[in-house]
Parts: structure tokens; sequence; C-alpha cells
């Protein structure tokens, strides 16, 4: 029994105290807590648990300890102050977000209806304990353990950081409910990054270390193998997640089983009942307990771009703005900036990420020294200070993709990026990786697209070219650009476009670097529903009219990993053989190596030999047979997909015709509709 000493004792320690359960929740600072319309005023949700306190129906006799409520600070003599009824962790537990010491680990406890089915009283909190192990049995004394509460405040999500961990170490870590410590999460296992001064070839204990790198999971689309094939069938040590992780949209995904409840997203519900629904998928969820994930958005407020809205800049997307008329977005009344908080606040309560900096509401763009074996460095290359992309009305944009004052980082991002490349060079780390969200070189799409992406760095050429300048100029060598969005596979030499006389094809000779953009986890391909024959004859179209580009695959959806040493990065492409079920059947499409030092794809590229797609100067079992029936898709994917003005139709239709010679003569094509990736 407290004594009211005790009570009072507590009420003295006060307010501090009183809210530290809640604060060690980082949900509730879910994006950040220098805007109070955003993150969550724990002081205000502690003031209402006590107000409330004696509300709980439960019954109150099993409960024995009184240390949550005293040192909580409240009196609860007629009630348990803490939720008591069950809990059920219902989407299991992830982390992300690692360093040489700390990790996120995440989890999500629900309190459980009881058994005469009454709605459990939501105004107490939940208590949620975590424990991490450096052993799998869970054994002996947990490294880090603690306490955190959650509620209804952020959808019952928990994201803790747990903290005093050995560098390079793999942990294992399970939630409880405080109350009734039987109920446990499952078990989930992460770990560690190195030391930012560990010497390159002791990162990862001497071995490789793999990096598995997705984007573009639109639940409608298909089931998630992908994320099951590489923590199933891998050694991924992180998984990297480029963006596209959900999609506001709504599709029709009922014919595989995969309809999406709600509407297109808007408000804070729809996007917490679309991360939801997508984290049921087993596959996605067994990626989430395996290892430590790595994300960026590609755009919040929907998501392609769809984490957000599609096509989103820094104050709109192709269907909402910040203008009068914009705010008329038909699905809520919702202004893009009302979209944007929405989703964003709900990315960060069910994703493993960090608050990057309070004062930079935005800002998710960060960089992770690991050892001096590579730089990750994570950009927004979406949402963050982007200048207006093609939003499919606004025409201009392909006319004034080249200007010298359109940004696609925005400065402060763009001046941070330049310095963490010279800083990861001048501390000598081998590699620099930059994972971001869009396909970097300049890449004529006019088979498939009707022309340019300007909805890639394609649209902010000034941009990317200061980017190209400042590697070759202050020689920062062994840097590979990750990318994602146009769920389709492209690997290329790093140069600046059109420059081939620094730059030679063949050999690779003065490039810069290299780019592995990966195809979507699900989303549906440029290529449209073209064979994979068919497919690859379009890629090789593409191939050999892009000097950079040199190998191009369209038809299958997976991911790619990279592995990872002081002397090589080896990448592997991943293609799932059937999206329509859950599965784990998949094929490696292409092997590419890139030596430390040489800057450019290793010679002959891909071994000189892939199982699919077209690799630059290597026929593809294509026959004049096949060329009318890729003609046909392409006239019925372009008629689909161009917006439906009689412009674009004729276009697609030249393209078409264009087509059928480009492919015989092995030249080009015409035509100007552009589509949406
Ligand atoms: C726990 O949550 C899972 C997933 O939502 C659900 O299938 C299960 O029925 C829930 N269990 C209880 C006891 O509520
Ligand atoms: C992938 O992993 C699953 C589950 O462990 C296993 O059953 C399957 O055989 C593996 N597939 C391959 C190709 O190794
Ligand atoms: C956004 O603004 C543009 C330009 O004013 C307008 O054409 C477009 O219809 C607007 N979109 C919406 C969804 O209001
Ligand atoms: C951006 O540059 C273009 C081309 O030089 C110029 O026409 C335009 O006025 C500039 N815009 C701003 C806002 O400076
Ligand atoms: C490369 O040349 C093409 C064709 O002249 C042009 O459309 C494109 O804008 C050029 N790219 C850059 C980055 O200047
Ligand atoms: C994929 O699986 C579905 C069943 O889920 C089946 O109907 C379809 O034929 C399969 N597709 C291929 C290409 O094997
Ligand atoms: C390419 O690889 C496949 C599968 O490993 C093999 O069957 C084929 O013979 C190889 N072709 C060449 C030209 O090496
Ligand atoms: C893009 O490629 C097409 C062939 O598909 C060609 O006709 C066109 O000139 C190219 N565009 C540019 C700007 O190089």
């Amino acid at each position: 029994m407290r004594s009211s000493f005790a009570v009072a004792f507590a009420a003295a320690l006060g307010y501090v105290q009183a809210t530290e359960l809640l604060d060690r929740n980082l949900a509730y600072r879910s994006p950040f807590l220098d805007v109070p319309d955003f993150s969550h005023d724990t002081r205000a949700i502690q003031a209402r648990h006590i107000e409330l306190a004696k509300r709980q129906t439960v019954d109150a006799s099993g409960f024995s300890d009184d240390h949550y409520p005293t040192f909580y600070g409240g009196d609860f003599s007629n009630a348990p102050f803490l939720w008591s009824g069950g809990v059920n962790f219902t989407h299991s537990v992830a982390s992300g977000d690692p360093d040489d010491s700390s990790i996120l680990l995440w989890t999500r406890a629900v309190p459980i209806a009881s058994s005469s089915g009454t709605v459990p009283d939501q105004s107490v909190p939940v208590c949620v304990s975590f424990k991490i192990f450096d052993n799998q049995k869970l054994s002996g004394r947990p490294v880090d353990s603690g306490e955190a509460f959650t509620s209804y405040d952020v959808d019952f999500t928990l994201k803790v950081e747990a903290t005093g961990l050995k560098p390079d170490t793999k942990y294992w870590f399970q939630f409880a409910d405080c109350i009734n410590p039987t109920t446990v999460s499952p078990v989930g296992a992460t770990r560690t990054l190195s030391h930012p001064d560990t010497p390159a070839d002791q990162v990862n204990g001497g071995k490789p270390l793999t990096l598995a790198v997705f984007s573009c999971s639109q639940f409608q689309a298909g089931y998630f193998n992908a994320y099951g094939v590489a923590a199933h069938n891998t050694s991924a040590d992180v998984f990297v997640h480029l963006g596209d992780y959900i999609y506001e949209s709504l599709g029709s995904g009922a014919k595989i089983g995969r309809q999406v409840l709600g509407r297109e997203l808007a408000t804070i519900f729809d996007y917490r009942q679309r991360l939801n629904q997508y984290r049921t998928d087993v596959s996605l969820r067994t990626a989430h307990e395996t290892g430590p994930w790595i994300t960026v958005w590609v755009c919040i407020a929907l998501s392609d771009d769809h984490e957000v809205a599609d096509q989103s800049w820094k104050a709109g997307t192709a269907n909402s703005n910040d203008s009068t008329t914009g705010c008329k977005f038909s699905a809520s009344g919702a202004c893009f900036t009302d979209r944007k908080m929405a989703g964003v606040r709900a990315y960060h309560e069910w994703m493993p990420i960090r608050q990057v900096a309070v004062d930079d509401k935005l800002r998710i763009w960060r960089n992770f020294q690991i050892g001096k074996l590579l730089d990750l460095t994570m950009l927004d290359t979406r949402q963050y200070d982007r200048d207006i992309t093609d939003l499919y009305y606004n025409t201009v944009i392909q006319s004034i993709s080249g200007f010298n004052n359109r940004s696609l980082m925005g400065a402060a991002q763009e001046q941070w990026f330049s310095q963490t490349l010279d800083q990861s060079k001048k501390r000598g780390a081998v590699w620099r990786i930059v994972g971001q969200q869009i396909v970097f070189i300049q890449l004529n799409e006019t088979a498939l697209l009707g022309g340019f992406d300007v909805d890639a760095w394609d649209g902010y050429k000034a941009n990317r070219q200061r980017i190209l300048d400042h590697l070759y100029a202050n020689k920062v060598s062994n840097t590979l650009i990750l990318s994602g969005d146009s769920h389709a596979n492209w690997v290329s030499d790093l140069a600046h476009p059109n420059d081939t006389t620094t730059y030679d094809p063949v050999s690779g000779k003065g490039a810069i670097g290299v780019e592995f953009a990966g195809t979507a986890v699900t989303s549906g391909s440029p290529f449209g529903s073209l064979s994979s024959t068919d497919a690859d004859a379009v890629s090789s179209l593409l191939t050999g009219i892009n000097p950079d580009l040199q190998w191009s695959e369209g038809h299958f959806r997976g991911f790619f990993t990279l592995t990872i040493d002081p002397h090589n990065v080896k990448a592997t492409y991943y293609a799932m053989r059937n999206i329509s079920n859950a599965n784990l059947d998949s094929f490696a499409s292409a092997v590419f190596n890139v030596k430390a030092g040489e800057n450019k794809l290793s010679r002959p590229v891909a071994g000189g030999n892939v199982t699919a797609g077209a690799l630059k100067g290597k026929a593809v079992p294509s026959a004049s047979a096949i060329i009318a029936s890729i003609v046909s898709s392409v006239t019925a994917a372009e008629a689909e997909s161009a917006t439906a003005t009689a412009a674009a139709s004729s276009a697609a239709a030249t393209a078409a015709s264009s087509f059928a010679n480009s492919v015989v003569s092995g030249t080009s094509i015409v035509a100007s509709s552009s589509t949406a990736a």
C-alpha cells in the first residue's frame, strides 16, 4: 500500500519524471518537437491521463505493483493507472537507423478488447518494456532495457532507442507488457554498425557488408516477396528503402487478395490505416524482424513520391496544391501541407527512423559513417526543398529543366551533400554510397515515356551537373549512386551527359562512379505488360541510345544487394518470378562488380552475361516476329497512360510507328507525351 507520504513525494518530484515514460517513446516526437501542432505535448497527455485515470473499467484486483502509478505521480487508489487489460503486439517488431552504439527499436502494442467485447478504455497509457540481448536465446543480463508508454495519440506505436551497444554486433530484442510481462512480442534480430574509425578491412569483422536495396512497394500491385527473399535467401546486413514504401492511391488489388482499405490518403487516420495494412504482409514483417532498416521517403503525403502524394515537390503534388484551389482536394478538402503533415507524422510513427534535426522540420537526409569502409549518405530528392516538378498539367517543365536556378535538393541539402562527400574522402572512407530516390543519369526514355523523365534528375539538369562537377573537380572517387522510383533496372557508369569525349561507353574510361537504379518491389513497370523477351528488345534499344546506360531490364519486379568490401562492390539484381501470390521464388538476373579506384563498372559488364534485360552492345534474343507485338503493346501502353488528349494519342501513334523502324534500324523513336512512373 502506498502511504500518502509516498504519493505526495511522487507528486513533488513532479512533472519532469512524470512525462519521462512518454518521452522515452520517440513516436511522441513525431516527427519533431519544435512545431507544437505536429509533435505531441506529452505534458498535456500526462495531465489527461491523470484526469481520466479513474475511468479505467478493467478489474484492478490482479494489479499488485504500485511502482508505476507512484512513479508516475498520481493517486490512483481506485484503479490501476496503467492499462492492465492485456496488449496485442499486432505488427511484430522492427529496428532501424543503427550506429556503432545504438539502434531504434519499434513495436505496436494495442490494448485488447475484453472478452465481453467492451472497447478498451483508451484514456490510460499502455506501458511496454523492452530488452535487448547479445544472444538469440535472450539469456543472461540484457545489454539494455527499459520501459516506455504508448497511447492512441501515436496509434499505439512505440519507438525506443537502445543504447550502450557494442559496434558491429548482432543483437536480439523483445518487448513485453509491463503489467502482464508474460505477454511478449516476437523476437527481432538487429545489429550495430562499425565505429567510424574502424579500418576498412575490419568492418563487419572483416567480412563484406551487404545492403539489400528496395523501392516502390505498392500493396495492391502484388505480394512483397522481394523483402522475403532478401530476408530468407540473402545475407543482407542492412535493409535500405529508397522510397514509395506505401502508396496513397487505391488501385485495384482485389483479384490477388490485395485490395487496400480506406480511400486516397489525406488524414492522419488514412495514413496510419495504410501503414497498418502494409505491415500485415508476411514478407515485409519478416524483413523488419530480420535486421535494421535505413529508409528515405519519396513523397510523404501521398507516396510515388507516394508516401505523400504523386509527383510531389515542396508545395504541392500532381493532385493537390497549396493554392486556394489546391485545397479543394477531392477526397477531404485537405491542402497539400495538411496531407504532408499527416503523411510525415504517420511515417515517423510507423518507421524506425530517427529524427535528424529538431530544428529542421522535414529533414531526413542523413549520413552513416560505417567504419572506413563507406559512408552511406541518404538524400531526400523528393520532399525537402524541391522546385516544381512535372505535374502532368504543367507542360513547361521540359523547357525549364535546364535553368540554373532550379534545385532538386534545396540549397541547404546540396551544400551538406558536397561537404559530406568531401568529408568522407578526407576521413579516408573507401566508398561513398548515396541512397536517393530518383534516376540520376540522363535517360532518354522516348521509347517508353515519350521523352525524358523530368520528374527525375533529368528535370533538374543544373543541380545534377553541379554534383558531377564536384565529383570530377575534387577527384571524389568510388561514388555509387543508388536510385529507386522508376520501377525498372538501370545500371550505368556516371559521367556528364552527352560527354563521350571524356567518357568512353565501351571501356568505361573517364567515368566518375556508377549508378545502380533498382526496379520496384511490386509497382508496375514503365515497360507495361511486355513479355520478358519483348521487354528485353526495348531494353536493347535503350542501352543503344543512352551512352552511360550499360544494362536495362524492365520486366521483373525485385530488388538488389550490394556486397561491399575494401576492394570491390558486387551488385546482385534479384528478379521475382511471380508476385501474384506470396512466395520466395526468385533468380539473379545480373551481377556487376565495381573495383575500388576504377570509378566504372568492371568490364566485361556483368561478366558479359545476364539472365534478363539487355547489356549494351549485346544482341538480345529478339526476332522480327516479335517486333510487331512490341509495337502493339507499346501503343496500348502509351494510349492507356498518356493523358487522354488527341495530341498525346497521336504522339503515341507516332512513337509506335517510329518505334517499329527504330527496332529494325536500331536508331530512334520520336514522341512527346509524358507519363507517370
Ligand atoms: C492481435 O492482432 C492480430 C493482428 O491484428 C489479430 O489477428 C489477432 O486476432 C489479435 N489478437 C487479439 C487477442 O486481439
Ligand atoms: C529461401 O528461403 C526459404 C526459407 O528459408 C527456403 O525454404 C528456400 O529454399 C530458399 N530458397 C533458395 C533458392 O535458397
Ligand atoms: C493546382 O494548380 C494548378 C495551377 O493553378 C491547377 O491547374 C491545378 O488544377 C491545381 N490542382 C488542383 C488539384 O487543384
Ligand atoms: C531562373 O532562370 C531563368 C533562366 O535564366 C530566368 O528566366 C528566370 O527568371 C529565373 N527565375 C528566377 C526566380 O530567378
Ligand atoms: C544532351 O543532348 C540532348 C540532345 O541535344 C539534349 O536534349 C540534352 O538536353 C543534353 N543534355 C544536357 C544535360 O545538356
Ligand atoms: C502466378 O501465380 C498465379 C496464382 O497466384 C497464377 O495464376 C499465375 O499463372 C502465375 N503466373 C506465372 C507467370 O506463373
Ligand atoms: C550465361 O549464363 C547462363 C546461365 O548461367 C548460361 O546458361 C549461359 O551459357 C551463359 N552464356 C554465356 C554466353 O556465357
Ligand atoms: C531520344 O531518343 C530518341 C530515340 O528513341 C531520339 O529520336 C531523340 O532524338 C532522343 N532525344 C534526344 C534529346 O537526344
